[in-house]
């Protein structure tokens, strides 16, 4: 029903810390791919936002002597611009503590309830609120210095309180029956393998609710306990499209997302309990999960306490918004662990940004401004057999592109596209147009026409990755703006003579200073 639609979501982001670097990176990968589907012409939903409840949340606002309201209010704002600045153009952002997410986690719960699988019991036993999970015995370790920790090394505390549990033991086979007949569900397949591992074992029931804190939506009928806050949390899919579904258009619309763009620390929760508590509710299962990798600074695990903690805002202001944008989605191919060094960056924007595509487009727009007037003839009836190559590469790019996209490979897409550039360059220095100004003009226009051509093709693709920078690359190729959707790169679009603004370069060097 739904074919012409697509929504997309990131994890919403706890609230008790900056935005930093791996936020960054999941926001715009999911807009890359919301981006992308806008061009393809579909009705996107792209929701994003900020998971504001829970113990971890409010005893660091305590901590800073503040209300956990208005700790998350500033917070979520920072998330908010951070997304901005980025360039991450979500359609919804969701809060948690929003009165419409209130009522959309109280109807998923009752619901489930009606259902007959909640029911109350009594949680002992141990708990990490670094992770906002229940820690089974079997999922702990001791550290050097005596303490109990999860097998990451995360702090545990030993609880005992009135719960509501979530019956997921009645989903065991169910789950590995879903996840069979649906091998996409989850990508990519070490996060499938490891998620199907774990769910063989056997489910255990899951605790939903808690007793012992205040901060978080109350269980409908019992105000005495609150809801788990990952129970709240992944409601938060169905707030966006305005879930109950008798009051909402676009839940009819979106609803089920084709993407949960998440980071593969959170794969559980999103692979096991979400789907769970979706078919507990009678309602349908999200088309994927993607699990991203984790990105380490420099070699190193970001944390505070080492004050590695990337700052996507200083980077862009660095580098720029793009070519931070460019160097996120390059670096590693989408789905594993990725590293971050300066170093990386620089030889990127300066061989990737600044040389190929850079001086590819700064050449050949010069050339048709000084040895054509900045004006080139409308399609050449007949192109000679040697120059299709580059063309059909070109045209065909569109293809490839989405296929990756409908794959979640983002990294794949951009090698596509790189790999038309490099061709576009061998072709520009073989055909040589400075000599054939001189033996063969004719053919020289032809080669211009193939070159801007091929260059309005990489342009409009890329728009998703480099929204801005492809915008202005599309201006010096004096595409019009309501022909930059994908439909439009069908027809060649110079048809008609076209001539073009003063060229200028669109990716500067980065100098590289030793500073150590
Ligand atoms: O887990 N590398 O929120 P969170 C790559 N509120 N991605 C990273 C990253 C890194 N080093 N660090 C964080 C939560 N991320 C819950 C989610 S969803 C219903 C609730 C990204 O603030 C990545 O997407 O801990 C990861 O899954 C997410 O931030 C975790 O953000
Ligand atoms: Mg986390």
């Amino acid at each position: 029903m739904n074919k012409n639609t697509y929504m997309v979501t990131t994890p919403i982001f706890y609230v008790n810390g900056k935005p930093h670097i791996g936020h960054a990176y999941s926001s715009i990968a999911a807009d890359v791919l919301a981006r992308f589907q806008r061009l393809e012409g579909k009705d996107v939903f792209f929701e994003t936002g900020t998971d504001e409840y829970g113990q971890k949340v409010e005893r660091t606002a305590l901590s800073k002597n503040i209300t956990p309201q208005i700790f998350a209010d500033r917070v979520s704002k920072e998330f908010q611009k951070m997304q901005k600045v980025m360039n991450v153009q979500s359609d919804f952002f969701v809060r948690t503590t929003y009165a419409a997410h209130k009522k959309s986690a109280q109807a998923l719960w009752t619901k489930i309830k009606e259902k007959g699988f909640i029911y109350l019991g009594y949680y002992e036993g141990w708990y990490s609120a670094r992770d906002e999970a229940f820690v089974g015995n079997d999922e702990l370790k001791t550290s050097p210095t005596g303490e109990k920790t999860t097998l990451e090394g995360a702090p545990v505390e030993y609880i005992k309180e009135p719960s509501y549990f979530f019956k997921l033991s009645a989903f065991t086979e169910r789950l590995l029956d879903f996840y069979e007949k649906n091998p996409d569900f989850i990508s990519p397949m070490g996060a499938r393998r490891e998620i199907e591992s774990f769910v063989k074992q056997g489910l255990r029931d899951l605790s939903i609710s808690r007793t012992s804190f205040k901060w978080g939506i109350p269980v409908p009928d019992d105000e005495e306990h609150v809801m788990y806050v990952w129970f709240d949390a992944l409601s938060n899919y169905l707030t966006g499209v305005g879930y109950p579904e008798t009051e909402g258009e676009d839940f009819k619309k979106f609803w089920p997302p084709k993407v949960h763009l998440i980071g593969k620390e959170i794969a559980r929760f999103h692979a096991i309990y979400w789907p769970a508590f979706l078919m507990a509710a009678e309602l349908e299962l999200p088309k994927k999960i993607f699990a991203h990798g984790w990105w380490t600074v420099e070699g190193q695990k970001m944390s505070k306490s080492i004050g590695n903690v990337l700052d996507p805002l200083a980077l862009s202001d660095e580098f720029g918004v793009d070519q931070l944008r460019y160097f996120l989605m390059r670096e590693v191919p989408f789905g594993g662990d990725a590293n971050f060094s300066r170093s990386s960056l620089i030889t990127r924007i300066n061989t990737e940004l600044a040389n190929d595509l850079g001086n590819l487009a700064q050449r050949v727009l010069s050339f048709v401004a000084k040895n054509h007037n900045g004006v080139l003839p409308g399609r050449v009836a007949c192109l000679p057999e040697d120059f299709d190559a580059l063309l059909k590469k070109a045209y065909g790019l569109h293809a490839v592109v989405k296929e990756a996209m409908d794959e979640v490979a983002l990294t794949k897409g951009l090698d596509k596209v790189w790999e038309v550039i490099r061709e576009a360059n061998a072709y520009i220095d073989h055909q040589a147009p400075w000599k054939l100004r001189k033996t063969n003009p004719e053919r020289m226009t032809v080669v211009l026409w193939v070159l801007v051509e091929a260059l309005r093709c990489i342009a409009v693709i890329t728009q998703p990755y480099m929204p801005e920078k492809m915008s202005k690359l599309l201006d010096l190729l004096a595409v019009p703006s309501e022909d930059r959707m994908f439909a439009s790169l069908q027809a060649a679009l110079l048809r008609e003579e076209i001539s073009f603004p003063k060229p200028e370069p669109l990716f500067p060097r980065i100098e590289v200073v030793e500073n150590k």
